[in-house]
């Protein structure tokens, strides 16, 4: 078992302004039963999940057969290799998630101070208690497996300029919507992925969570737009494109490329171009691709008014729009 040993910062410094809410009076009508569902639903990961079953090399992870079908450089893999490559690429991947929990976790908790009505610091409340949850779920499993892999540079500094950002509306468009956006896109593929109930019912847990955290985003998001200086919003649409355009890996410099360090681990001599090849053959990554961004992030952030005819050029030649 090794830990994250990793050159990423572990210090982020950022001005955030601390907001009371004297009034007690509800504005966000649309938490109230978000935040009653959140207090009904909350779960304890220590007793609600099976923790005795085998996982890892002693038994069933994720199964990624499926993902690097049609990849040349994993045809012909013996089952023990493909033991291997289940063990690290999972190892890799829950680390990330990992990483990404802990993330949600201090924007979270930068929410309840930042946000200026007192029913959405109630219900952003409840997120840090959930977000608390999943780091100690995935910490957890992921030490049962091969080992955690550092954060991806790419995770690291969405969440950093998401963390040091002062403008709470950008924490609420970057970790609830896009980051939580993917992460239960990702969530629901792995489900069906593992042959291991222990994730599996992991990540259901996990689901039911994120799905209340991006309504929360979206709620919250809907109601403060139309009232933002243009400015603030463009500086909102900015982002969105500069993240979609980053995590929708393509081609050899988008995506969340530090998996090549799985690669390099399971031997093979140039993982750049192992990279190349999965994102230019895998069935699974392109189909996953267009879920997650045609289907889920691109509607949610048309709805808001967040691609305007500004920059909707560039989500058409990054190939994210028609
Ligand atoms: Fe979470
Ligand atoms: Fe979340």
């Amino acid at each position: 078992m090794t830990t994250a040993s990793t050159a990423a910062a572990r210090r982020i410094s950022y001005q955030l302004e601390t907001l009371w809410d004297y009034d007690y009076v509800p504005t966000h009508h649309e938490l109230e039963s978000l935040y009653e569902t959140a207090k009904k639903n909350q779960w304890n990961g220590s007793t609600a999940l099976d923790w005795s079953r085998s996982v890892g090399k002693e038994g069933p992870v994720l199964n990624v057969q499926m993902a690097f079908a049609g990849c040349p450089s994993f045809e012909g893999k013996s089952d023990a290799e493909w033991k291997d490559i289940e063990t690290l690429v999972s190892s890799w991947r829950l680390s990330q998630f990992l990483h990404g929990e802990q993330g949600a976790l201090m924007v979270a908790a930068q929410l309840v101070n930042s946000v200026p009505d007192l029913d959405a610091k109630l219900y952003a409340s409840t997120q840090v208690v959930d977000e608390g949850r999943h780091v100690e779920v995935f910490e957890k499993y992921v030490k049962k497996l091969h080992k955690i892999y550092p954060v991806d540079p790419l995770l690291k500094a969405l969440i950093d300029e998401i963390l040091s950002t002062d403008m709470w509306q950008l924490k609420l468009l970057g970790m609830q919507l896009l980051i939580e956006g993917l992460a239960i896109a990702a969530f629901n593929v792995m489900a069906k992925q593992t042959g291991d109930r222990t994730l599996g019912d992991l990540l259901d847990y996990v689901l039911q969570d994120e799905g209340r955290h991006v309504n929360f985003g979206y709620f919250a998001l809907r109601r403060s737009i139309p009232e933002l200086p243009e400015a603030r919003r463009q500086d909102l649409e900015d982002f969105a494109l500069r993240a979609c355009d980053a995590m929708y890996g393509r081609d050899e410099r988008t995506g969340f490329m530090s998996i090549k360090h799985a690669y390099a681990e399971l031997g093979y001599k140039d993982p750049d171009a192992v990279y190349a090849e999965v994102l230019a053959t895998s069935m699974t990554m392109k189909m996953f691709n267009r879920f997650l961004f045609t289907e889920v992030l691109i509607p949610r952030l048309q709805r808001l008014g967040l691609i305007s005819d500004r920059v909707a050029p560039r989500y058409r030649e990054i190939g994210l729009i028609e």
